[in-house]
């Protein structure tokens, strides 16, 4: 029975783990590294440090699952999107990599647009608006800003893509982590031509793009030793963070979205077609099942507002949670039961890092509006939970305005942890929530597709199937969405009286 690996170069750590081919996790392991923000809006991190991560990760999972070398069928890579390496001809990593929600990029977004003739223009051949996140405007700015590494530059690959250089000594990546770029022809699955040689880059920095399901290349035996496996183990194309999450929460059908509540939040819907919302406000990109995409919206600090919220505000739940050994999240959430329904018109936008979907503002700030006397720490603890909710239910009606159907909603990341936090969202989306069986995100989403690529599934729809069910179930109340329904266009309105403030508070720190 051969066991796969799935791995996941995320922000603050690798995580792998080993999944039988009937789908049951036998051992994961997580490594973490540092992430640095040399200047505001910057974030970067040393792709050595994934490197290393990687290789302990892998050893760690071998070791408590008792796997032998033998016994590993295939690996699958993950990892954060858009973020940005730079190899010199040594195939050295020239600086410290771009990542995806660095805002820098603000000029060289305009640049792309005015390049391309238009951001009508841009997304007819990309599919998608430049954003400051994705990969194309880092590239661009380093040839602005650091001519001298630009011309040293001869591979640019994202960050799954250079541990995949690592292990395989292959330079290719797949179509669902390509999309981010904003270098992918996203109808056709193969880079633009056309949008490169308006930028004028050439199309030889960037890797060979494969399926996400097909093999892309086998273990060198210099990385086997590393990391205590065989040569020759086949690695998978995989997927993009969001794309092998869906995959993880069977997201592979019609009708079918999950909502995703990690540090980021993320709502992402299969679609059969290429589906292009014309305002630019999701992103379309290839799905990592073969032929098919997806449309999905990030908010850059969903579960990231609660994180900012415990560690700025709430000291005493820390330590009380130390003392009872309890998770301080389980305190802070009973603090915001205490409050009612909508937080007695206490609102908080959760622009703590400027915003994506659907804003795509960097310079948006998050803020409290509605505070009164009356309000205590339950309701800022709860409006922090809606106001996150809220912006997700802001990609959910763009989903809904595209026909895209929403049969079902699969909660995952920290967000499905909490029954409370599940009910609000049943409350705030207007619809039941479900959560399923499977809750290792992106790996496990990685490890099936090495599964299918490699022959234990005939798909990775089959793969799906075989592994992954409904276990919750959470209804809306008809009161509480009675009441969300309307205060969230008061949420709406919100960003719009205050965007021009923003941008005024934005110009004091020039
Ligand atoms: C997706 C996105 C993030 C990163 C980091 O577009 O920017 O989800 O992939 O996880």
């Amino acid at each position: 029975m051969p066991v796969f690996l799935g791995i996941d170069i995320g922000t603050s750590g690798t995580k792998t783990l080993a999944m039988r081919d009937d789908g049951v996790i036998l051992a994961s392991a997580t490594v973490e590294y540092p992430l640095s923000s040399p200047r505001p809006g910057w974030s970067e991190q040393e792709p050595s440090h994934w490197w290393k991560a990687v290789v302990e990760s892998v050893r760690k999972v071998m070791k408590s699952a008792k796997l032998k070398p033998a016994e590993v069928g295939g690996i699958g890579l993950s990892g954060q999107m858009h973020g940005s390496v730079f190899l010199d001809k040594t195939h050295s990593v020239i600086r410290p990599a771009l990542l995806w929600n660095d805002q820098r990029t603000v000029a060289e977004c305009q640049e792309i647009e005015a390049r391309a003739g238009g951001r009508a223009a841009l997304i007819g051949m990309v599919a998608n608006p430049a954003l400051t996140g994705f990969t194309a405007p880092k590239i661009l700015w380093l040839r602005n800003r650091e001519k001298r590494n630009f011309d040293r530059t001869v591979q640019v690959l994202l960050p799954k893509d250079y541990v995949r250089f690592c292990l395989t000594g292959d330079f290719a990546t797949e179509v669902s982590d390509a999309s981010g770029t904003l270098l992918l022809d996203v109808v056709n699955r193969k880079w633009s031509s056309q949008l490169l040689e308006r930028l004028d880059l050439d199309s030889g920095l960037l890797p060979r793009v494969y399926e996400s399901e097909d093999i892309t290349g086998v273990l060198t035996e210099s990385a086997a030793k590393l990391m205590g496996l065989r040569a020759g183990i086949p690695i998978v194309g995989g997927g993009g963070d969001q794309a092998a999450s869906a995959i993880g929460n069977g997201i592979v059908g019609r009708g079918v979205v999950s909502a995703t509540m990690g540090t980021s939040g993320v709502v992402f819907a299969h679609s059969d077609e290429v589906q292009v919302d014309p305002e630019g406000r999701l992103h379309t990109f290839c799905h990592a099942v073969r032929g098919k995409w997806h449309v999905m919206g990030c908010v850059l600090s969903a579960g990231g507002s609660l994180q900012w919220f415990r560690n700025q505000l709430c000291q005493e739940e820390v330590s009380q949670a130390k003392k009872q050994k309890v998770d301080p999240y389980e305190l802070i959430t009973a603090e915001a039961a205490g409050a009612p329904v909508g937080s007695e018109g206490l609102f908080f936008l959760p622009y703590l890092s400027g915003e994506r979907t659907p804003h795509a503002d960097p310079h948006a700030r998050g803020c409290w509006i509605g505070l009164s006397l009356r309000h205590g720490k339950g309701h800022l603890a709860r409006s922090v939970m809606e106001g996150a909710t809220f912006a997700m239910r802001d990609t959910l009606e763009i989903i809904r305005q595209m026909n895209i159907p929403i049969r079902e909603i699969r909660l995952s990341g920290g967000g499905a942890r909490s029954p409370f936090w599940r009910q609000m969202q049943a409350d705030i989306y207007g619809q039941s929530v479900v959560t399923i069986n499977a809750s290792e995100g992106p790996a496990y989403g990685v490890a099936l597709l090495a599964a299918a690529g490699t022959g234990a599934f005939k798909s990775i729809e089959e793969a799906c199937k075989a592994t992954i069910s409904v276990v919750t179930r959470t209804p809306g109340k008809a009161a509480a969405i009675r009441s969300y329904n309307a205060a969230w266009p008061v949420y709406q309105q919100l960003y719009r009286s205050l965007k021009s403030d923003f941008a005024a508070i934005q110009s004091l720190l020039r």
